[in-house]
């Protein structure tokens, strides 16, 4: 008897540890937005170490790579369900791979939290698809009351990447609001990948703007700056979430100091006890400050974790209504409720780029 009990002890613990929950993490980790992926990757990673376990068994996380770009977007959510068996999906933080990568997960019934995605289409519609940040009617909303009423503009050239939905959203969203406000929009287009933007530029710069609003992401963000620079614009430059990489000042150098952008964190935002010990840890392992996208990953994996937790099984369907269920999370970015949209409210932070470092200005809740 007593060598059936060991027998049987000896099989439960290896078959136990063999199980292992699979979470399907699906990040830019090479290409052109590759330092929004290895920044969420340094978060989520901070968060398995708090939490690497669930109903009594490990979390291992598949990380896989989109390369920046759409149609991988949605190969590594099918590589990830059909062939790791994930039971949910963290990611994708662009706009355009959430959708991607969202329809193909919403097809096969498999639960999705993006981190970082804010076009409002990410989850509009579906039963499966989730974020833990706020959308970019808010976002664009944000932008235009602090421009108005915090920097007093009144015209606005709008600079929007055609080919990123998140960018064609949050001009749109922007603008709307900079209207109502009773302010005056021009609009400039560019392609991701662009390196001239001076044809764009001298063609704004004669209606002489107070400010340009540049809604894509760093690479481009940066280089337009210096371009604007050079042909002697001193206005203000206002990004959006797209801006929040270091990467922005490396580029970007001098003609981004001064730069305002929307965003969801700031090391000097945290408030919760969970994001001061999240803060905490990451400088510990990394040595520099979190950024929004460490932090938004960080909060993805909790919202996953603890609905797989609530849901008491990996059944896609159970975690996928807990992870609408999520209520006052007190997360790294903030306190998270998830709508029955699959979206979270949440406050926008406000930063600026001084002596070459992120400062954070303040964080608002815009009327829309
Ligand atoms: N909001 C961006 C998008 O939807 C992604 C992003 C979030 C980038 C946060 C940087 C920081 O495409």
């Amino acid at each position: 008897m007593r060598k059936f009990f060991l027998a049987f002890t000896v099989v439960m613990v290896a078959l136990l540890g063999f199980a292992t929950i699979k979470i399907g993490v699906v990040l830019p980790m090479t290409g052109g937005i590759a330092a929004f992926g290895q920044m969420s990757w340094e978060g989520v990673k901070i968060a398995h170490e708090f939490k690497p376990t669930v109903l009594g068994q490990p979390v291992e996380l598949v990380l896989l790579d989109n390369r920046s770009d759409k149609v991988e977007a949605a190969n590594a959510v099918s590589r990830a369900i059909d062939y790791e068996k994930v039971v949910a999906i963290l990611g994708e933080v662009a706009s355009s791979h959430s959708l991607a990568g969202g329809a193909v997960a919403e097809s096969k019934g498999i639960p999705m939290v993006s981190s970082a995605s804010t076009n409002p289409l990410v989850t509009q519609g579906k039963k499966y698809v989730n974020r833990v940040c706020f959308t970019d009617p808010y976002q664009g909303a944000a932008m235009a009351e602090f421009a108005y009423k915090q920097l007093g503009v009144r015209t606005v050239a709008v600079f929007t990447d055609i080919e990123q939905d998140y960018s064609v959203g949050l001009s749109a969203f922007f603008r709307a609001m900079f209207k109502k406000l009773g302010g005056k929009t021009f609009n400039e287009f560019y392609r991701t990948g662009d390196q001239d933007f001076t044809a764009q530029l001298t063609d704004v710069l004669n209606k002489k703007p107070d400010a340009i609003y540049i809604t894509g992401y760093y690479p481009e963000i940066a280089l337009m700056s210096r371009q604007a620079r050079d042909l002697g614009y001193d206005g203000y430059i206002l990004a959006g979430d797209g801006a929040d990489a270091p990467e922005t000042v490396k580029i970007g150098g001098k003609a981004v100091e001064g730069l305002y952008f929307t965003t969801h964190f700031h090391v000097r935002s945290a408030v919760t006890e969970l994001g001061k010990k999240f803060v905490e840890r990451y400088r510990e392992v990394y040595g520099k400050d979190p950024s929004a996208l460490a932090a938004l990953g960080f909060d993805a994996y909790m919202v996953i974790v603890n609905a797989i937790e609530r849901a008491k099984s990996t059944d896609p369907d159970k975690i996928a209504a807990e992870i609408r269920n999520t209520k006052n999370y007190e997360g790294a970015t903030g306190v998270i409720t998830i709508d029955k949209n699959g979206n979270a409210l949440k406050s926008v932070v406000i930063d600026t780029i001084k002596n070459g470092k992120f400062e954070y200005v303040t964080s608002l809740v815009p009327s829309l």
